[in-house]
């Protein structure tokens, strides 16, 4: 298949794009490279020695999207373009909205106009909100408590809404726990700007000596260990979830927990980085960061049953993973 790949340069897309075009499909990315570089699209082609065809777009912009439509014969759009900074989205709730809401209403019309069918949607297991865990599918959705969550709800669902109305167009809403790790090659992973607000990239850069120590926030959860649990996956195994997904997309809206199925929490994520990697993390206990939830991990029971897909990599081999990334990411005066 020939699959539009939004955001394909950024940390899922870019390991997604590996994926698809490892399983033989053909790329094209459009990235406007708000929060990328242009060199991982050169590397996505030196990893996997084929060719992707790169706009650099932004998608917001109804007329660039119609020429990628008109210049290509699209099978299937898998949507990642977003803006997912939590803390952002409070201090600019109109661009979270305006980027991630009328991108997916510009993908989904030029869907309906050139009748491409298939469209994959990055979605979070924020728009659980604070339910009971795990989260399942089947759960009605809670408030979330940022604009960034809100829009994950919305675009689920307009998309829910335009495939009733027209029911060839078939979705895939994927909901994503916490992506970690990197391409084995060490070439491609996660590289926040700035000091990292998710844990992994915060720990990598601790264990560089970049930042002095991790300060993990709240001890005091009701967890065996008193800090947050979380569901953490190889983003290897979520770009594998992907293709599968798309291939296996039949009509209708279907949603799918993309995690482990397994909770890890933040003083188990520091040990196994230690054991992992033969390197001290010093962190250092301090307050709870507000709209933190203890404890949360996904019922992955949907997509092993309907997909056959299940996440393979252990906890080990992200944190290893992420850490040859780092090592290896020559930015910011390293
Ligand atoms: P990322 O920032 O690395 O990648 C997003 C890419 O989209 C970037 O390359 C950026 O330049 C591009 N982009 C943003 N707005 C655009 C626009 N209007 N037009 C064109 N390109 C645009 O983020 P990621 O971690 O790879 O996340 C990918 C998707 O998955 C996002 O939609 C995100 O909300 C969602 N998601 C991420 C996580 C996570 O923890 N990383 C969890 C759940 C869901
Ligand atoms: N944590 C620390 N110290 C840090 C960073 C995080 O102790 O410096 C803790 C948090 O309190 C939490 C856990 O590590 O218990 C994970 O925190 P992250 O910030 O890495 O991830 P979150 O679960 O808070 O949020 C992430 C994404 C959201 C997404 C959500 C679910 O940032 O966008 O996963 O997919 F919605």
């Amino acid at each position: 298949m020939n699959i539009l790949v939004t955001g394909g340069a950024g940390y899922i897309g870019s390991h997604t794009c590996v994926a698809l075009l490892e399983a033989g499909h053909s790329v094209i990315i459009a990235d406007n490279l708000c929060n990328s570089k242009r060199e991982t699209v050169e590397t996505i082609m030196q990893i996997t020695n084929k060719e992707v065809t790169f706009y650099e777009v932004d998608v917001t912009n109804s007329e660039a999207v119609d020429v990628l439509f008109r210049n290509h014969k699209i099978d299937g759009v898998i949507h990642f373009a977003g803006l997912k900074a939590v803390g952002e989205s409070v201090e600019k709730p109109l661009d979270y909205y305006y980027n991630n809401i009328v991108s997916t209403m510009v993908l989904a019309k030029a869907c309906l106009t050139y009748s491409v069918n298939k469209f994959v949607f990055s979605s979070s297991a924020t728009v659980y909100g604070d339910n009971e865990v795990p989260f399942v599918e089947t759960m009605r959705l809670l408030p979330t408590t940022n604009p960034y969550g809100e829009t994950k709800a919305m675009c689920e669902r307009i998309l829910t809404d335009i495939a009733k109305a027209n029911p060839s167009f078939s979705v895939s809403l994927l909901r994503y726990f916490n992506p970690v790790g990197a391409h084995e090659s060490g070439l491609i992973g996660e590289a926040p700007n700035g000091i990292p607000n998710n844990l992994m990239p915060y720990v990598t850069q601790v264990a560089k000596g970049k930042l002095e120590k991790l300060r993990v926030f709240g001890n005091d959860y009701p967890t065996a260990d008193g800090t947050g649990v979380r569901d953490y996956i190889h983003v290897l195994d979520l770009a594998e979830g992907h293709v599968v997904a798309l291939e296996k997309l039949t009509e209708g809206v279907h949603v799918y927990n993309l995690g482990t199925g397994q909770g890890t929490s933040v003083l188990e994520l520091v040990k196994a980085f230690e054991e992992a990697n033969g390197i001290e993390v010093p962190y250092e206990i301090v307050a709870r960061r507000a709209g933190d939830i203890a404890s949360f991990y996904a019922d992955a029971s949907k997509a092993k049953r309907e997909l056959g897909w299940s996440a393979k990599r252990d906890i080990i081999a992200m944190c290893r993973d992420s850490w040859r990334f780092e090592s290896n990411n020559k930015t910011e005066g390293f």
